[in-house]
């Protein structure tokens, strides 16, 4: 095949008008976080059972059509030595892989960061190409405060994304540009509003200019919050505010924006990207989830380390991914929350 019939592939594969992405590509440190919270240790084998008891949930294909794994996931196998990426896809949930390897301050722009990971990443997409990822991730993280993002790291951050963008489409791999607006901060709504407006537009410009087929990537922005100091917003506001910034930065071109929940509790990101769909009125986009936190709390509540809540677990994302798929189609109320399955 071709890498734009197989980039097509992929998107037609990924993107529809109920489904969304899980995102369960933690880094070794970021998982031992989410663990350390249910006293479960984060070794090789407790990893490999939670996301191994993640993409077997029984029915998830219905609302998940991808997963983002950690690059250690795509080698695993699960109890019958089925390589984990194989039981996403008997799901007919897409296997993806997260390529950066992390960020760390940029020079010259001090309260920047910067995200590693280029060098020698066409080797490393053709590994993972054969272990089953048909598409990749990569984050870029921006925190705000009085004087960041500044215009140089805005600059930065999407070129770096731009560059990933093209190396991955030329390997036929599906790019998810993830360019992440902190919620950290007491900044207000409006703050976050210009601050994303501002980013979003430097990413679109560079990913036009490395050569970027818009209608062969996903984007995986934030959504437009106050920060965690800052009073809660209303859905309404949010949708308002998010919508907004995406219809004057987001070419028509680009098939699915996939959400990051970012620290919203999970049923306030899933009310937030209902509001998101009951107001889209016309917007050209496919508007779904790419959630993490959001999708998993619940399960890794259940689960606390033991074998025995494996289905509990499961029940519990299972209930998270049918919320978000209703809220995907603008049908979701909070009394759900309180129905039983
Ligand atoms: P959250 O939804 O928890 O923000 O995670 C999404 C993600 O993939 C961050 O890179």
């Amino acid at each position: 095949m071709s890498s734009t019939n197989e980039l097509q592939q992929t998107i037609a594969d990924m993107v529809d008008d109920h489904r969304g992405i899980l995102a369960a590509d933690e880094s070794l440190p970021t998982i031992e976080k989410r663990f350390e919270a249910i006293n479960v240790t984060a070794t090789e084998a407790n990893r490999c059972a939670y996301r191994s008891l993640l993409l077997a949930t029984p029915g998830l294909g219905e609302y998940i059509s991808g997963v983002i794994l950690f690059e250690e996931t795509l080698g695993q196998t699960d109890e019958n030595q089925i390589p984990l990426p194989k039981t996403a896809k008997a799901q007919k949930i897409v296997p993806g892989v997260k390529v950066d390897k992390g960020k760390g301050p940029l020079a010259g722009a001090p309260g920047d960061l910067i995200t590693y990971g280029l060098d020698g990443l066409e080797n490393r997409l053709e590994e993972y190409k054969k272990q089953g990822a048909r598409f990749a991730k990569w984050r870029e993280v921006y925190p705000i405060t009085q004087h960041n993002p500044t215009p140089l790291g805005r600059q930065a951050n999407a070129e770096m994304l731009a560059r990933y963008a093209a190396v991955c489409q030329e390997a036929g791999l599906v790019p998810i540009v993830e360019p992440e607006v902190l919620m950290d901060g007491d900044h207000d709504i409006g703050r976050c509003a210009t601050v994303t407006e501002l980013v979003l537009h430097a990413v679109f410009h560079a990913l036009h200019r490395h050569g970027i087929s818009f209608e062969h990537m996903i984007l995986k922005p934030n959504m437009v919050l106050p920060g965690k100091g800052c009073r809660l917003a209303e859905p309404r506001e949010v949708a308002e505010a998010t919508l907004r910034v995406l219809s004057r930065t987001v070419p028509a071109a680009v098939p699915s924006i996939n959400f990051l929940s970012g620290g919203q509790e999970p049923e306030e990101a899933t009310a937030n990207l209902n509001a998101i769909n009951q107001m889209k009125g016309n917007a050209p986009w496919q508007l779904s989830i790419s959630y993490g936190r959001a999708l998993q709390q619940p399960a890794l509540q259940a689960w606390q380390g033991k074998p025995e809540n494996r289905e509990k677990a499961q029940q519990a994302l299972l209930r998270r991914a049918r919320l978000n798929s209703l809220a995907r189609q603008g049908k979701y109320d909070p009394s759900m929350e309180n129905e039983d399955d």
